[in-house]
Order: C-alpha cells, then sequence, then structure tokens
C-alpha cells in the first residue's frame, strides 16, 4: 500500500477506536481509492459494515469517525457522502511536499519490502532439442517482469530455467542420430536447433511407426540413466547445442536465468517415492505408483491419481516437480515459488501442490503459486503458426519485429527530412521492436488469451510500446529544447500545483508505489502498463494546458520537476517490465 494510503488507514483506525472503543482498533477501515474525482482522491467504507455490527445507522458511525479523525495536514477536511461514505480529498499542500521529497530518490520514493523474502520464480524453462515455442517467449516475458519487480522491492531472488533436459526424447532422438547423423554425438556443433528439432520429429514419427526401433531407443534411455559414457557425452552435446541457441533468444530480449533443468534433480527422485510410500501415501495401480487425488476425479467418477513411478520403473514430469520443490525449500530456504506456465499446466501444479501438502513438504511460511497465463493466438483467432503451418521460430518472430519496426522508421525519417545514423537506426529497431512484442504481451491481463499481431503491437497509438516509448523520448525532448538538463535541477525545488491537469498528474504520480505493491501481490503486470499508459495520457494534459518552457519563475521550474519525475517513473516502470527507453527514437 502506498504510504499515503497506509497512513489514512492508520489514521482512520485510531479514529474509530477513539470513537467506539479499543476493541474496534483492528477494524478494517474499507479505504479505496475513489473511481470518480467527484467524491475526492480516497473513500473509506467502513461505517457501512459497522452499521449492521452495531446496529446503528452508517451516517451517524461515519460521523462520529470523521469527527475523531485527524488528518488535516494530509486531507482536506472529510465529507460524508450517501449512505455512510467517507470521502477524502488530498491537500494541494500535502501532494506539494510528496513530491518535493521524492525529487532526489533514486527510487522515487518507493520503499524496500519491509519483509525482504526468498523466492525462486521458475520461468521460461524450453524442452532441450525442440524448439522454445511461443508459450516459453510469454512465460519468459511475464516471469523476468515479476522477477525485476520482486527484485526492485528487496527480495532475494533466485531466477531458475527448469529446462526439460531429461527424458524419453533423449533416447529417440540420440538412437536415431546414432544412425543418422552420428557425427552430431560426438562433435560439438554438428548441428543447430533446427536441424535438432527436424531430427527429433523425424525420430518422433520412427519411434511412433517402428516397434524395434521403440525398444532401441528404450535401450539408450536405460543407458543414459545409467550414464553410460558415450550416451551420457551425447546427451551432452544435445544440450549444449540448445543452450547456446536459448541463449541468443535470452540476449535479444535482456533476460537473465539461471539454469537449472530436470536432470538436476535425477539423484532426488528415488527418494521421493521412497517418502511417499512411508508415509503410506503411496498406491499401486496398474504396476505404476501413485498418489491418490481429492477433487479430481476420471470421467467414471473414480479418484484419478498422480503417478510418480510408472511401472517400466522411470520417473515422469511430476516427480521431478516434487523433488524440485522440496530441493528448494530445504537447499534454497525459499519462501515463495512462483511458477509461470500457461494454463494447460494448471492441473499439473495443482496436483503435485496437493501431494506436497499431504505429505508435509510445504511449511506454513512457504507459498507455492502457479502463475498461469493463456494462448498466444495468431492474428486469426487459430493457433499461431507461419503461413506454412509450421510453429513460428522466435528468433524469426524477433527479428521480424525489429525489421518491420527499422522500415517504418526509414519511411519516417524521409517524411521529416531526417538523416540518422545507422548505428541509431538499428538501436533504436531493436529496441522498439523487442519492447513492442513484450509490451504486447505484458499489457494483457495474463490469464486471457491474446492475438499476436505486429500491427497492433508497432502502433503508435494506444497501449502499444511505442506510444509509452514516445511519451518519454517526449519528455526528453522538452529538455532538449530548453536546452536544460532535467536531472541537474535543484534536488529541492519548491513544488507549485495550481491547475487542475498539473494535480491530476501529481496524485497519479504519487500512485506507483500502491500499483507496484499490488503486482507484487498479484503478480499481474498488466497494472503496471495500465499506469504508465495513464501516466503518459494525464502527462499530455498537463502538457497541452501548462506551458512548461514558456511560464515564469518559480512555476517554471516547479513544471519542469514534474516532467522530469514524469520521466524518471516511466523510465523506471518500463525498466520494471525489461523495458529500456531511447533519449531519441
Ligand atoms: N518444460 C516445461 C514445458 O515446456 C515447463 C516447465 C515449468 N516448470 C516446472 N517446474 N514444471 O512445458
Amino acid at each position: 500500500m502506498n504510504a499515503t494510503q497506509e497512513e489514512l488507514k492508520l489514521k482512520l483506525q485510531q479514529a474509530i477506536a477513539d470513537a467506539f472503543g479499543d476493541e474496534y482498533q483492528d477494524v478494517d477501515p474499507v479505504l479505496a481509492t475513489t473511481s470518480n474525482p467527484k467524491f475526492g482522491d480516497y473513500q473509506a467504507n467502513v461505517a457501512l459494515s459497522l452499521s449492521k455490527k452495531m446496529g446503528q445507522p452508517a451516517k451517524a458511525i461515519a460521523g462520529a469517525i470523521v469527527d475523531k479523525l485527524e488528518i488535516s495536514d494530509i486531507c482536506e477536511p472529510p465529507e460524508i457522502a450517501g449512505p455512510g461514505f467517507i470521502n477524502l480529498r488530498l491537500r494541494t499542500s500535502y501532494l506539494e511536499s510528496q513530491l518535493q521529497a521524492i525529487q532526489t530518490d533514486p527510487r522515487l520514493g518507493i520503499p524496500t519490502t519491509k519483509n525482504p523474502q526468498r523466492e525462486i520464480v521458475d520461468f521460461s524453462s524450453p524442452n532441450i532439442a525442440k524448439e522454445m515455442h511461443v508459450g516459453h517467449l510469454r512465460s519468459t516475458i511475464i516471469g523476468d517482469c515479476i522477477a525485476r519487480i520482486l527484485e526492485f522491492r528487496g527480495h532475494e531472488v533466485l531466477r531458475l530455467n527448469h529446462v526439460g533436459d531429461w527424458g524419453t526424447q533423449f533416447g529417440m532422438l540420440i538412437s536415431y542420430l546414432r544412425e543418422v547423423h552420428p557425427e552430431a554425438l560426438t562433435t560439438a556443433n554438428a548441428l543447430d536447433i533446427g536441424d535438432l528439432v527436424n531430427f527429433y520429429r523425424q525420430a518422433k514419427q520412427r519411434f511412433d511407426a517402428d516397434p524395434k526401433f521403440q525398444e532401441i531407443a528404450r535401450q539408450e534411455v536405460v543407458k543414459l540413466q545409467a550414464g553410460a559414457e558415450d550416451t551420457l557425452y551425447a546427451w551432452k552435446l544435445l544440450c549444449e547445442q540448445s543452450r547456446k541457441e536459448f541463449q541468443i533468444i535470452y540476449d535479444l530480449l535482456d533476460v537473465k536465468l539461471t539454469e537449472r533443468g530436470e536432470s538436476f534433480y535425477n539423484s532426488f527422485l528415488a527418494e521421493v517415492v521412497e517418502d511417499l510410500a512411508e508415509l503410506g501415501l503411496l498406491v499401486e495401480d496398474q504396476g505404476a505408483k501413485c498418489v491418490f487425488l481429492d477433487g479430481f476425479t476420471n470421467r467414471d467418477g473414480t479418484a484419478q491419481p498422480l503417478i510418480v513411478q510408472k511401472s517400466d520403473g522411470g520417473y515422469n514430469y511430476a516427480t521431478t516437480d516434487l523433488a524440485a520443490l522440496r530441493y528448494r525449500i530445504k537447499q534454497d530456504n525459499a519462501q515463495r515459488i512462483i511458477y509461470v506456465t500457461d494454463t494447460g499446466q494448471s492441473n499439473h501444479f495443482a496436483q503435485v501442490l496437493q501431494v506436497a501438502g499431504k505429505a508435509g513438504w510445504i511449511p506454513e511460511n512457504v507459498e507455492l503459486v502457479h502463475v498461469p497465463f493463456g494462448l498466444v493466438l495468431g492474428e486469426d483467432g487459430k493457433k499461431f503458426k507461419t503461413r506454412s503451418g509450421d510453429t513460428v521460430r522466435l528468433r524469426d518472430l524477433l527479428d521480424e519485429a525489429v525489421d518491420r519496426v527499422e522500415l517504418d522508421l526509414e519511411i519516417r525519417l524521409k517524411e521529416d527530412g531526417r538523416e540518422e545514423s545507422t548505428e541509431f537506426k538499428q538501436k533504436v529497431a531493436e529496441v522498439v521492436g523487442i519492447s513492442a512484442v513484450k509490451y504486447a504481451d505484458l499489457s494483457q491481463n495474463r490469464t486471457s488469451k491474446y492475438s499476436f499481431s505486429y500491427d497492433k503491437m508497432l502502433s503508435l497509438k494506444g497501449n502499444t510500446a511505442p506510444y509509452m516509448l514516445y511519451a518519454y523520448v517526449r519528455t526528453q525532448g522538452i529538455s532538449r529544447e530548453g536546452n536544460i538538463d532535467l536531472a541537474e535541477l535543484a534536488g529541492d525545488t519548491k513544488i507549485i500545483l495550481q491547475e487542475e491537469t498539473e494535480l491530476t498528474l501529481a496524485k497519479h504520480l504519487l500512485q506507483l508505489d500502491e500499483i507496484i505493491s499490488e503486482v507484487e501481490r498479484d503478480l499481474l503486470p498488466n497494472r503496471l502498463c495500465d499506469y504508465l499508459y495513464q501516466l503518459s495520457d494525464k502527462f499530455n494534459k498537463f502538457y497541452e494546458n501548462c506551458p512548461v518552457l514558456k511560464s515564469e519563475l518559480p512555476v517554471r521550474t516547479s513544471r519542469l520537476v514534474l516532467c522530469n519525475l514524469t520521466a524518471r517513473t516511466l523510465k523506471l516502470g518500463l525498466d520494471l517490465l525489461g523495458i529500456r527507453v531511447l533519449e531519441r527514437m
């Protein structure tokens, strides 16, 4: 909660206790920002809920609270509206002093958390030898944003890439490569990931059609699990190859991850099953070892099990996740583990968490959260594919965004008669292109699916990255036009808020704190996008209505500081989304 809101909440609680006695001191004042500025800035609805409990009219209760409320330094005299809402309006002098106080603060007045935690964000997590697809892109972008926000708030964040680097797919792939491309298993860089993915597809076809090949592939998996030298070496090469390709994407996106793939947990898998058996949770069902679940039923109504060891003795995705969560809680001391995957895996996580809960592996102070997101669709609303029907390669997708921006930029420069260096153009194209893809993803409520549209995400109008980046550039243009280094403005400039648009902007600037806390709690980055979009809108209105460079001192300096605070808020907010700003574009 933002400092102002927090402060008001405390004062309200105090007033309630003063009015009705100490037994009321923990009552929630039900304080929220108002939806309509007509009613002030905040509204406390506590009188309505107390009214029932106390058997008194809400209006009278509101009156009694307001009588005891000591907030005259923060708000105008409170108003009681409707059945008993307490409406609060911030004083201009309060806003001025708040803004004045954050001028030199690199964190713009946003405190670090009072209880820093060790948090794990498990995101991106593509599968070796398979192509990284748009689902992984979404996980990468959302996960990175969540990690950035938690880091900014002062949590200790472990960004884990739980890559799929183990399993039966390697048996197929290695066996197939032994036949058709043996060098790939002994020489580094003999293949690129595109080839690898093709070989994987062919291997799978072969596997599905040829029982003899199935047997060979199974043997290869056994060899891998037993640690046979040649198979292990081949596996390592394949992983290395994929890793390099993934890194290209991470570099393009400016995303940092620590790889700790599924194979890392191999030596802990047997223990998971043993411990479940010891706890009496394990049931053998048609040769497979399972734990039966509550609330998950098969079509015929029978209880559904979570398999943790297959009838052939192999472990699976769920076993690995159980081992991983134990390791993360015990060894990494994680207090919160956040999994960012598509909604398709919601059942998987609900089941794994239920089993871990039943086994007593999740201590009370540890929270495990699945952060699901919807599918990425093509512009036609169907599954996202290339024209020829193939899965889209992420690199191509990102490159295309950059290329399109470069093309647009050339046209724009020509129209404006501007000359720019190749370096400049490339930088702008890269930042705008990548930002557009990220922003398009983050600005949607992640729980819904969205259509991937270059035209929409690259538009200069609307809630898009180019629009936001322009808003920032405009603030920088003011300093260029006035030949003023905004960063050099005195740190204690007196802020003077006179016009309505100025006040509106000021209030919005002071709400970033609240938004960041919200995203930290609900893990919904689109809230931050909305905030920034509104900020640029409010800034534009201010800029249209309030002359900055042409106004007289001391208003001029105050307005310049407002411009600078807007610029810094945009920059910080975008940075938390993983988006870099440009000084010019
Ligand atoms: N590799 C998985 C996939 O591509 C995602 C892994 C997510 N993390 C986890 N701990 N299961 O679907």
